[in-house]
């Protein structure tokens, strides 16, 4: 089965990449950097020419209000568009548990334009609401940045390795669309600011965490459950200490590309 990876050379798209040709399938990583745009439309109709199933895995290289939502909007709109022409039967898009619940954060209401215009399309579709990559955790500080210090809610949290999540896509991809949304999640709940607390330590990071009622995230208030998905979530098997200790004796690498 040709299956095209949006954003393939990511951190997500590039694992997920290397599993689904590990099960046989004929997958291709589109991003810019192989010459495939979803803003400018370049090399999008050759690259899905034949293809059964397309996978969104980018990610807008701004997260400015106005500039992750034109993202969004633009690039779901030209690859629907472009995919109905090249008979795609299966869309699936990668987001985040708890998007419906945070639109007054301007990256959520990116991710909620960008469901509805896949909701609204003709192509039978998957989306994949996952929880926070622990990967994430880290940039998770960085945009959460108050006066020196990284202020967080103290909510649930359950956060999920990027292999797990991609493994999962690419089971959900390769499988029938479900016309609606699938949730995966990590096998452990924390409380968000311990979490990060813990990865910046492990990071000898010296930013103090603040447990802050009053704190957003990404812009968004959160209640306690806001982040953690249903019962129903599908978990991934990577638990934080073992990740923790797997990144840990990795030789830092650049992204792949
Ligand atoms: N961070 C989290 O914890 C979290 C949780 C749940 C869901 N998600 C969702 O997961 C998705 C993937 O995130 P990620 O961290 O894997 O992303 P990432 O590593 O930042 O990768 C982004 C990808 O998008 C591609 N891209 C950028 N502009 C493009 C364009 N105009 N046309 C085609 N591709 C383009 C990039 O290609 P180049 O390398 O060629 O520039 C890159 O492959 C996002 O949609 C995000 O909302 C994130």
């Amino acid at each position: 089965m040709k299956i095209v990876v949006i954003g393939g050379s990511g951190l997500i798209g590039s694992r997920l990449v290397i599993k689904l040709r590990e099960h046989k399938h004929e997958a291709i990583a589109a991003s810019p950097n192989s010459g495939v745009n979803t803003i400018t439309t370049e090399g999008l109709a050759e690259v899905l020419k034949g293809a059964s199933v397309v996978v969104d895995v980018s990610n807008s290289p701004s997260w400015d209000d106005a500039a992750v939502l034109k993202f969004f909007e633009t690039s779901t709109r030209n690859l629907l568009t472009y995919e109905t022409a090249a008979g795609v039967r299966h869309h699936v898009a990668l987001s985040v548990v708890g998007t419906e619940q945070l639109s007054a954060s301007g990256y959520f209401r990116a991710k909620i334009a960008q469901e509805k215009l896949i909701k609204e399309s003709s192509i039978p579709y998957s989306i994949v609401h996952a929880t926070q990559f622990f990967e994430f955790l880290k940039g998770l500080a960085d945009i959460s940045m108050v006066g020196g210090k990284v202020h967080l809610p103290p909510v649930l949290f359950q956060p999920m390795a990027a292999d797990d999540v991609a493994s999962a896509v690419g089971r959900i991809a390769v499988g029938q669309p479900v016309n609606g949304i699938v949730e995966i999640g990590g096998p452990e709940q924390f409380r968000l600011d311990e979490l990060v607390r813990e990865r910046l330590a492990a990071l000898k990071d010296p930013r103090e965490v603040i447990a802050d009622p009053e704190a957003l995230y990404s812009g968004a208030k959160v209640s306690l459950r806001t982040l953690v998905p249903d019962k129903t979530a599908r978990l991934g098997e990577t638990r934080f200490e073992t990740w923790l200790t797997q990144s840990a004796a990795q030789i830092p690498r650049r992204k792949a590309s």
